[in-house]
């Protein structure tokens, strides 16, 4: 097994006992992390294999993956999520998102804010913000929210008043109106 994942499942892996399944909240779904171009893709397909069948995690998913990636991981083991870079000002990932759909598959849209910026923004997004009496984040993660069922944005913050800000966003509904009109943002 490739040395990554055996450290991210089992990061005391030289002091536990591998007889006995663990079902932790953390070890309970794992994502390997973009496929290691060092290593054999199909060994570390089979290495996810291994570790859902011995119990050591129950659902497993990629990141950073492109649909061939994912088509190819589904023939050795059942990919529950996928998350990638993806928001409102960065929809490289769009082919893979319609994919996730089309498969039941759920799509992790990591930067879901770019950081930040999109709540910064004065042009498209802060233009639907002030119509809709919302902020730029609140605007980007209804956007993602209304993208797709498959959709679960994971903004991440450090406040508390931003992450109510955040949760309150599911209740909003914004129009896709403008929403093309949104320049990329430049990854920071
Ligand atoms: N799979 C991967 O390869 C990968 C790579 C990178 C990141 N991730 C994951 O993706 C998640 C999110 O990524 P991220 O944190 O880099 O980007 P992000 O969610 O797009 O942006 C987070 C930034 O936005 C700010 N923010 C959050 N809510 C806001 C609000 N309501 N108003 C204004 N600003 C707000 C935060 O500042 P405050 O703290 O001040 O709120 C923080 O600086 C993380 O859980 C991270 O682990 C995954």
């Amino acid at each position: 097994m490739p040395l990554s994942l055996r450290c991210a499942v089992f990061p005391n892996w030289g002091s536990i006992s591998l007889t006995r399944p663990i079902a932790t909240a953390q070890t309970s779904r794992k994502k390997l992390h973009t496929v290691d171009g060092r290593v054999q893709r199909d060994e570390q397909f089979e290495a996810v294999r291994k570790l859902l069948d011995d119990g050591f995690i129950r659902h497993a998913g990629l990141s950073n993956a492109s649909v061939f990636e994912i088509e190819a991981a589904r023939k050795v083991f059942p990919v529950t999520t996928v998350q990638n870079r993806y928001n409102l000002a960065d929809r490289k990932s769009e082919d893979v998102v319609d994919y996730c759909a089309a498969n039941g598959i759920g799509f992790i849209p990591w930067y879901p804010l770019a950081a930040g910026e999109l709540n910064r923004q004065r042009g498209a997004v802060g233009r639907i913000a002030t119509a809709h009496n919302a902020t730029g984040a609140q605007v980007a993660i209804a956007w993602l929210l209304r993208r797709s069922p498959i959709m679960l944005p994971i903004p991440g913050t450090l406040r508390v008043t931003h992450l109510k800000e955040n949760v309150a966003a599911a209740s909003f509904s914004t129009p896709y109106q403008g929403t093309h009109a949104v320049h990329p943002v430049r990854r920071v």
